[in-house]
């Protein structure tokens, strides 16, 4: 183990109390922290702050360069799909379908190659990966740039494209710092006329959340991706009980920066910054030029307002990631003008195809509908199946009075905008399968086809069928309904369902006995419109997928890939039935939902959910050998509650120590290849508070047909605590946890019971 350095952390006007934690009454005080593999670049940072003077350390604060030290601002942009705005990118998977291939190590790969991008196109960071919103309300616009419904699975998630972005040389900056729950309201609309700027009736909401919803609830993923590497976190727009996110020394200094050690830089979102002293004291690092230059900063150092060790404090976070990621020592490439010929996609296309393929829920498959066997006809119907116009960094905000897209949607808005260079939309990978094999096509992709002349397509041969989706569907054996929902940055959704579309599936479920619906959507997408129609044989149900979108549908389609991803949210079978909707006044108060985000609602209300969490289907069928078994417990861990380890990156070291071991075999029982993802739901000792049932486990396993594999999940102190809000720790609750085994969070399939005295 390496040695322990003096981090400072600069409370700025607070105090570091006998808890750990700032306090309002005092000046600032040291933090012991074991800074692991960032320990270098700190010696590295304070040792060129030290050089500097205090113009040039505002300087480096604000994202000017500083030429004494050859340091260049560091460039970003948005895009976790990857880059926004240029020619030759690829166009990857929104980070929501990544969560639901349920598989950290292809989420990795995926960031990796994002990352990969941003470098060769001259950036030096990504405001990604994505953690919040963490989907208090189903009906927030940017869940679908996030890593799904559960904390747990999100924050593995999340580490692992942290890792990704990380080894890219790229500095991941997790955004947004917290309870960035909706788009709505998130900051002040001004209005300016160039004399005047004055707010219009809007303001940025508060969310107000108790100490224990912001610990279990919002902030978990943060200790994955802050041990994984973060060097930059994004505060939020969003107020925080009252105060701005990017102003709150509760949420920067102490939350981040203490109980997590955060080690690298906190950056505001766009208009997250209010204040000059206010944020810096908050424990804000980077700020905008018009807030923090050596006019409104040096007269606050003359007069005390900001320490100089504070200031010293931000200049050394800044650099962290610059020297950690060596790039003081690289030639970063040109930042390339948009459209030149700089093509950095490399093979990335097919780790999308795979990507996407692997993110596509099987949600319904009567009697083996699918996989398709050569059918002799297929109708496509929907505009989701073709291309419309769209394409490099379409700035998808010009349409956001829409809730559906006319067209094959591969990406969102705002921040979750990509750049294709190409899309294989549903129409052209069936184009091509239905060449090989004979198939006869028919299509109807518009949505109004009343503008057809009837007798325009009226035949005399008597293959014709009426030009309606109902003609079409009578006239095939197969019938591919393809839908969509859009929402993005800046744009809440106002719908969960679409009329016009659940009617276009009925119809054609009313004329053909083999119906089979595939969606593409930025959120939970309800059904119950036509689910349970006894002619909708099978439903495909994923994310938007990027540019191999067609590829990954048709690959599932007909088998190529045998689907394996599972639901990374509840879809319900009426609105009603989610906890909260969008919220319209200034202060949100978390307290109805409070830590029952998603599935832990409906398990506490006891609400029937038409699909649940963690469900998804496949070609195979997979058998649990139940009970499952505890293969390992450390007794000596466990009787310990509270964590006693050294503070690392992502809070003290024995959070992350693994004390209890679940395991159990599973056998695909079918006749087809297939990967499991297996999970592990824990009910904790009463003493914890916490929701009825919790993911605290999950591994994806491939089986060949008839293979038995073994499954090992690995609980991590932090997994069997809870937030003590009286003792701030995370404790280990005493007395019976029973640990379930399933294939998602209503098919348990077997529990086993341990009692910690
Ligand atoms: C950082 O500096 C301290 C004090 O000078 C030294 O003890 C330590 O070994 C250095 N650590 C690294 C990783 O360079
Ligand atoms: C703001 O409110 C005032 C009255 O309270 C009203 O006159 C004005 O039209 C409102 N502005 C907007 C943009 O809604
Ligand atoms: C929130 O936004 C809605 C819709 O734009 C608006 O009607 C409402 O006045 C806003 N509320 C606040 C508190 O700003
Ligand atoms: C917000 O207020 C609640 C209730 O007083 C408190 O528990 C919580 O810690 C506060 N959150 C922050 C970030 O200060
Ligand atoms: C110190 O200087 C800052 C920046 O000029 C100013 O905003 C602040 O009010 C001053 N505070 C005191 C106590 O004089
Ligand atoms: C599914 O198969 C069963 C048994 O062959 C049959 O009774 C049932 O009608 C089939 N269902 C549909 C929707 O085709
Ligand atoms: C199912 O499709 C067939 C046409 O193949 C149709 O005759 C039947 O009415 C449909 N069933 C329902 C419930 O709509
Ligand atoms: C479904 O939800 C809507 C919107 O919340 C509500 O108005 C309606 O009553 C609900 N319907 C049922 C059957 O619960
Ligand atoms: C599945 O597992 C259960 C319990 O482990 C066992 O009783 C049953 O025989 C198995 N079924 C198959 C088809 O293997
Ligand atoms: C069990 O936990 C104790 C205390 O956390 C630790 O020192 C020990 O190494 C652990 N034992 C094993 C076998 O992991």
């Amino acid at each position: 183990m390496r040695p322990s350095v003096s981090w400072k952390l600069f409370c700025a006007g607070w105090a570091l109390a006998s808890t750990g934690f700032c306090t309002s009454s005092g000046l600032l005080a040291d933090l012991q922290v074991d800074l692991q593999d960032w320990a270098s670049a700190y010696n590295q940072s304070v040792a060129a702050v030290a050089t500097l003077s205090n113009t040039d350390k505002i300087r480096l604060i604000s994202g000017q360069s500083v030429p004494s030290i050859n340091f260049e601002p560091y460039t970003s942009d948005d895009g976790s799909q990857g880059l926004e705005s240029f020619f030759y990118v690829t166009s990857f998977p929104e980070s929501s379908a990544m969560a639901q291939t349920w598989d950290p190590e292809l989420i990795k790969a995926n960031f990796h190659a994002v990352g990969q991008e941003f470098y060769g196109k001259g950036y030096t960071m990504i405001n990604g990966p994505t953690i919040g919103p963490q989907g208090r309300t189903p009906w927030s616009g940017r869940l679908v740039e996030t890593l799904g419904q559960d904390v747990y699975l999100a924050g593995i998630a999340f580490a692992h494209a942290t890792e990704g972005i990380r080894e890219a040389g790229i500095i991941p900056c997790g955004k947004h710092f917290l309870l960035n729950e909706q788009e709505t309201n998130r900051s002040e609309v001004y209005w300016s006329n160039n004399a005047v700027t004055v707010p219009l009736n809007n303001t940025a909401y508060s969310s107000n959340a108790d100490d224990k919803t912001l610990h279990e609830a919002y902030l978990w993923p943060f200790y994955d991706g802050v041990k994984a590497g973060l060097g930059a976190v994004m505060c939020a727009m969003n107020r925080v009980n009252g105060t701005y996110a990017c102003e709150t020394p509760n949420l920067l200094n102490n939350v981040l920066k203490t109980e997590l050690a955060f080690p690298g830089f906190v950056t505001p979102d766009t208009s997250g910054q209010h204040t000059a002293l206010g944020s810096a004291n908050a424990g804000m690092d980077f700020g905008a030029t018009s807030f923090w230059n050596p006019q409104t900063l040096l007269p606050a150092l003359a007069n005390g307002s900001l320490s100089q060790a504070r200031l010293n404090d931000m200049a050394i976070r800044n650099l962290m990631p610059y020297f950690q990621l060596g790039l003081n020592t690289k030639t970063i490439p040109p930042n390339p003008p948009a459209t030149a010929p700089v093509d950095v996609r490399a093979n990335h296309r097919a780790l999308v195809r795979k990507a996407g393929s692997a993110a596509i829920t099987l949600l319904k498959n009567t009697n083996n509908t699918l996989p398709l066997h050569n059918p002799p006809s297929i109708g496509i119907f929907g505009s989701h199946a073709r291309p419309t116009l769209i394409g490099p960094g379409t700035t998808m905000d010009d349409v956001h009075t829409h809730t559906t897209w006319p067209g094959h949607l591969i990406f969102s808005g705002g921040s979750g905008i990509s750049s294709p260079s190409y899309q294989i939309t549903p129409y052209d990978a069936l184009l091509s399968k239905a060449l090989q094999d004979g198939t006869q096509l028919m299509w109807a992709m518009d949505g109004d086809l009343s503008i057809i002349p009837y007798t325009a397509v009226t035949g005399t041969m008597g293959t014709s069928a009426a030009p309606t989706f109902a003609g079409y569907a009578s006239a095939v054996s197969t019938c591919l309904v393809f839908i969509n929902a859009w929402s993005g940055e800046g744009h809440d959704r106002s719908e969960l369902r679409n009329i016009p579309q659940d009617k276009m599936i009925l119809t054609v479920a009313q004329n053909c006995a083999n119906t089979i619906v595939v969606i593409n959507t930025v959120g939970a997408r309800l059904l119950d419109a036509w689910i349970d129609h006894p002619n909708i044989t099978a439903v495909l149900y994923s994310s938007l997928l990027g540019e191999q979108s067609g590829n990954a549908i048709i690959d599932v389609l007909y088998g190529a890939v045998n689907p394996s991803a599972k639901l990374i949210h509840t879809i319900a079978r009426n609105e009603s039935d989610y906890p909260v909707p969008i919220c319209m006044t200034a202060d949100c108060d978390f307290t109805q939902d409070n830590v029952y985000l998603d599935y832990k609602y409906f398990d506490a209300h006891n609400i029937t959910p038409r699909y649940e969490f963690g469900f998804g289907l496949s070609y195979t069928t997979f058998n649990y050998s139940v009970p499952p078994a505890i293969s390992y417990v450390n007794d000596s861990a466990l009787a310990q509650p509270i964590p006693t380890g050294e503070l690392i990156p992502g809070g003290k070291a024995d959070l992350w120590d693994e004390v209890m071991r679940i395991t159990t075999y599973i056998t695909n029982t079918g006749d087809r290849d297939g990967a499991e993802v297996a999970q592990l739901y824990v009910s904790f000792p009463e003493e914890a508070d916490q929701p009825v049932r919790q993911l605290r486990g999950f591994q994806k396993v491939f089986l060949r047909s008839g293979e038995k594999g073994l499954v090992e999940f690995g609980l991590r102190r932090r997994d069997l605590s809870f937030w003590d809000v009286g003792r701030q720790e995370w404790v280990l609750a005493r007395g019976v946890y029973r640990f379930w085994v399933g294939a998602s969070s209503r098919d348990l399939r077997g529990w086993v019971e341990y009692v910690v005295a």
